[in-house]
């Protein structure tokens, strides 16, 4: 992999479409390699969603095409820029809803075509994987636990562009888990922040399975957690304020059982592959990593095993944009450019060479 080679600024515009958010941002990366925020915009569409319990895809697309340009506008003045500042366009490609990409990969294409800029096709789970360089300073290697809606990997960050994935979901994403569970005990959506809101005030007295618990490699499952949730309301029902409560708690523990499990092989496996004294890391990011049960769980783990916990602040550690535009510019100072042939990809496993994880529903 390419040294960073750039000896000046650059500032990239950074657009991400691939889900419910439409975010546009501009970061600026100076030679030495250290990123400065200089707008972060983002407007989620949970209201129009909301009555849908989940995200409905076309009307996602409509309303990123409605709201592009003008987040980027909005970018560009309040970073007061205008474009002669800009060196890089910097657009999500994939994974993600595919009409959402096509329109943030379109925009992100027309404006390099305008403007004579190099384009970035980014890799929405690598954009959440270099954050940390972006707000930490950190330097590789580094182990990330990425739990989002619609992510749940395990992956070894390498350098730019280097990524070995331990591992991944063999079928519902964590943040997916806690949001059906939430469905199921008509908690409302999303689901996370409320049953974590209830399972306050519940014990954790109800025998759930920890699924995957042991497993060699450190993968998830959680298809199986929800079916046993759901058993176990339908045994209780009529479900009290108080049976609500105890089932949140109870499942919220048994979340944290496996991802401490899970985590904790995951750094055996970090250390097997970089050595002893490669630097001891964890970074937890994406909307889950807000659960304060799951944070203390991996404080004390990582604590035990002499690893550093890093926890981005939370509006970076949501989908943004300005994720997109330092991987982006990281890219660029490394000459890793696309052309304006680069596709949308629904699919776009980060570690290409990973073994595919057996099971029904393998995101990535
Ligand atoms: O990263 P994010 O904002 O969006 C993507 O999915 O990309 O993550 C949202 C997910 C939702 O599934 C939400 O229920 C979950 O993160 N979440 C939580 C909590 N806050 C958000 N899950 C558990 N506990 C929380 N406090
Ligand atoms: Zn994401």
């Amino acid at each position: 992999m390419a040294t960073a080679s750039h000896t000046r600024d650059l500032i990239v515009l950074g657009i991400e479409t691939s889900c419910d958010e439409t975010a546009a941002a501009l970061v600026r990366r100076d030679a030495s390699g250290n990123g400065t925020i200089m707008a972060n915009l983002v407007r989620s569409q949970f209201s129009l969603h909301a009555a849908f319990g989940g995200v409905v895809p076309e009307i996602a697309a409509r309303a990123h095409v409605e709201l592009v340009d003008l987040l980027i506008a909005e970018a560009l003045a309040e970073a007061r820029l205008d474009w002669e500042a800009i060196d890089g366009i910097a657009a999500t490609a994939g994974p993600g809803l595919i009409g959402g990409l096509i329109v943030g990969v379109a925009t992100g294409k027309a404006i390099a075509l305008a403007r004579g800029l190099p384009f970035m096709a980014l890799n929405h789970l690598e954009a959440h994987a270099l954050t940390p360089g972006l707000t930490h300073g950190l330097r590789f290697p580094y182990l990330l636990l990425l739990v989002s809606g619609g992510h749940t990997q395990l992956l070894i960050v390498k350098d730019v562009g280097s990524y070995i994935r331990l591992g991944t979901t063999l079928d519902d994403a964590l943040g997916e888990a806690f949001d059906k569970a939430a469905k199921l005990l008509g908690l409302g959506y999303p689901g996370g922040p409320a049953l974590e809101e209830h399972a306050k005030r519940g014990h954790a007295s109800i025998a759930l399975p920890r699924p995957m618990l042991g497993r060699a490699e450190p993968h998830f499952s959680l298809a199986g957690l929800k079916t046993a949730l759901r058993h176990e309301a339908i045994n209780r029902a009529p479900l009290g304020t108080q049976d609500v409560a105890d089932l949140c708690a109870s499942f919220q523990e048994a979340v944290a059982d496996v991802v401490a499990d899970r985590a904790r092989r995951a750094m055996e496996l970090y250390i097997d592959a970089l050595g002893a004294t490669a630097q001891r890391t964890l970074v937890v990011a994406g909307g889950v990593a807000a659960n304060q049960r799951l944070r203390a769980v991996l404080g004390s783990l990582t604590a035990r095993l002499g690893f550093d916990l890093i926890l981005p602040p939370p509006d970076l550690c949501t989908d943004n944009a300005a994720m997109v535009a330092w991987a982006g510019a990281e890219r660029l100072a490394r000459g890793l450019v696309d052309g304006l042939a680069a596709p949308a990809r629904a699919r776009w496993p980060l570690d290409p060479d990973a073994i595919p994880a057996l099971g029904a529903g393998v995101k990535a």
